[in-house]
């Protein structure tokens, strides 16, 4: 039952996204310039936690638009209702619904759905992870100096050593492909799924990283903080590969070793 709520969840989702999408729609904003709330990411996660409570009236959720519902369970369900929301305001359809279900401090369950695409990602803790029902590996690239990576950046920007640009030119001075998708669960889902190597970010939220973290553990890779220590969905930053780079990845980050 958990898995079939949790893919209506995500389907209720899309569908609010899709409603929106190239029309018109409020937009107002977060804190920081272009940290942007539309009215399609409230009416998207609105969709998505009535059918959560709707199979379960006793879960926590935790959204990025409504905050904690508390409740007194055992599980909740970590919800971002439009991810890349700057790409859906533009019209770009890299833009998901990323959805995880946390179980005794554990993620157990995870959805990320991108309508545009039509690509349905899920993961379940000891069961594999999935790209519309088939399944899905990481990458066997063994060299950083020959990975495609992916990286996204703050909306406010962090000054500090080995801070996001530091490590992006880093990369880029040696000609490794860095790219920059907008949307931190698709970046996570298709390192699970072998399209990158590897992905780092500095300050995401656990709604950006939930759902995409276990996707890429149950296709094998690894994913840790900037210094390789145990992942928590609850600390910002985030490196997450094929576990084939990662050590050399942790390496490059902290600038102890050159490419
Ligand atoms: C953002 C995206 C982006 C990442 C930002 C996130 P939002 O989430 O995941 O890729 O760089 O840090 O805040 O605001 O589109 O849900
Ligand atoms: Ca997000
Ligand atoms: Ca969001």
């Amino acid at each position: 039952m958990l898995k079939t709520a949790l893919i209506e969840a995500a389907q209720a989702g899309a569908r609010e996204i899709l409603r929106f999408f190239n029309k018109e729609f409020k937009i107002s904003n977060k804190q920081g310039v272009n940290n942007l709330v539309t009215e399609a990411d409230h009416a998207a996660e609105k969709a998505i936690i009535d059918v959560i409570h709707n199979y379960f009236p006793g879960h926590q959720v935790l959204g990025e638009e409504s905050g904690a519902i508390p409740k007194d369970s055992d599980y909740k369900w970590i919800v971002d209702p439009i991810d890349g929301t700057i790409n859906f305001a533009h019209g770009i359809p890299l833009n998901c619904v990323s959805i995880a279900i946390e179980h005794e401090n554990k993620i157990i369950m995870a959805a990320v759905y991108n309508p545009h695409l039509n690509e349905f990602f899920f993961a379940e803790k000891g069961e594999g992870a999935y790209l519309n029902d088939k399944p899905i590996r990481v990458s066997e690239q063994t060299k950083a100096i020959n990975a495609c990576l992916v990286t996204g950046f703050p909306y406010t920007y962090i000054n500090m050593a080995n801070g996001p640009l530091d490590i992006f030119e880093r990369f880029v001075r040696k000609g490794v492909p860095v790219r920059r998708l907008g949307s931190a669960a698709i970046d996570l889902c298709w390192v699970a799924c072998g399209r990158f190597d590897g992905f780092y970010e500095h300050k995401l939220e656990p709604w950006d990283s939930a759902a995409g973290y276990l996707l890429v553990k149950e296709a094998g890779g690894k994913v840790t903080d900037h210094s390789g220590n145990p992942f928590s969905v609850y600390q910002h930053k985030v490196l997450a590969t094929n576990g084939r780079i990662h050590n050399e990845m942790v390496e490059i980050i902290n600038n102890r070793k050159e490419l």
